[in-house]
């Protein structure tokens, strides 16, 4: 028996780009063989804002046909969708009676996401972290794989679970750890290097979907904006360049480097040199999976059944633990 369970959640928002993938499905990968996983397409974060009800499924199918063609094994982890399990929801509830506004308040995420626009965002957007509280204690998962972004989320599920063991004079939750990905843990557009490349960005030039065929992934890196110096061996320098930062980091993050032996294998070449190496990576890299994921979703049964699976699996240990919340707060649950 693994000691430890990590548990973490994609967003079912749209079709997966390589920032989805180097952020965090790939180092999913890496964590199955270590730990006790669950991976969860959090459907009922995405409809904080609206969402096509006719595409939701479809998403939520693409999702976990990218998990497995990424290499992320059915049979040893739990592959599941969100709204197919209540307990996340019901313990959500609970938390936003632990969690105080003033927290709530200071998260950053809502303050970005509502900008101006405040006081006509959905009220689950301004809660939204409370249920991502819920999705990861209602498992005691004790690690976290998360980007940089949703670090402050993190600590407030900390401060959640302590709340809750204050509270109620218990040990029951854990404190979960974050465990923040490494190189790829910040892709940026291919546009402007100071925005998270992003399903929502009007251009499509802005990122590399993982299905995007040879041809779109050749003309988008060729596309994708530098500057006109040669690349230099010197981190800070590139690191002051953001585009340019940017393009090596994809590059060694696929080829599982350090940004710094790119960056001595390449000094003093052009970026025209360099993107054709760039692009014959990720066609090696990311093409077979785009492959697989547009063979997977031929299979719906097959994906469905995985659903199935997950929600099984992953709705017996949330019971469990959900009636042992109850009865510490004093609700038993008949
Ligand atoms: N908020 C996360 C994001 O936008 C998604 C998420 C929801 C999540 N629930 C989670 C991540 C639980 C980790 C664990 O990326």
């Amino acid at each position: 028996m693994k000691k430890n369970r990590i548990l973490s959640g994609v967003q079912p928002s749209g079709d997966l780009h390589i920032g989805n993938y180097l952020g965090a499905i790939k180092n999913f990968v890496k964590f199955q063989n270590q730990y006790e996983c669950l991976f969860c397409v959090v459907d009922l974060h995405a409809i904080t804002v609206w969402q096509n009800p006719s595409v939701m499924l479809h998403q939520t199918r693409k999702v976990i046909s990218a998990f497995i063609a990424s290499g992320i094994d059915p049979n040893k982890n739990t592959l599941f969708a969100q709204s197919d399990v209540p307990h996340h929801t019901q313990l959500a509830w609970i938390f936003s009676c632990v969690a105080r506004m003033g927290w709530l308040n200071r998260m950053t995420q809502f303050k970005d996401k509502a900008g101006k626009d405040k006081e006509n965002v959905s009220v689950g957007l301004f809660t939204y972290p409370t249920l991502m509280a819920a999705d990861i204690l209602i498992y005691l998962a004790t690690h976290v794989p998360v980007g940089e972004d949703q670090k402050q989320h993190l600590e407030l599920t900390r401060d959640i679970a302590q709340k809750f063991n204050n509270d109620f004079n218990t040990s029951f939750f854990p404190l979960p750890e974050p465990l923040i990905l490494g190189n790829g843990k910040r892709v940026m557009s291919l546009r402007d290097g100071s925005k998270k490349m992003s399903k929502s960005d009007p251009s499509d030039y802005s990122r590399i979907m993982l299905t995007d065929t040879i041809d779109q992934i050749s003309n988008k890196i060729k596309k994708a904006k530098t500057d006109s110096h040669p690349i230099s061996d010197n981190l800070e320098d590139i690191k002051n360049r953001l585009e340019a930062h940017n393009l090596i980091s994809i590059f060694a993050s696929l080829n599982d480097k350090e940004v710094s032996s790119v960056l001595n294998e390449y000094s003093g070449k052009d970026f025209s040199y360099f993107k054709k190496d760039l692009i014959e990576l990720i066609v090696e890299k990311i093409s077979p999976i785009g492959k697989e994921i547009s063979k997977l979703m031929q299979d719906l049964n097959y994906i469905d059944n995985v659903l199935l699976r997950g929600k099984e699996n992953s709705t017996i240990l949330a019971d469990s633990i959900l009636s042992k919340v109850y009865e510490i707060i004093g609700l038993k649950k008949r």
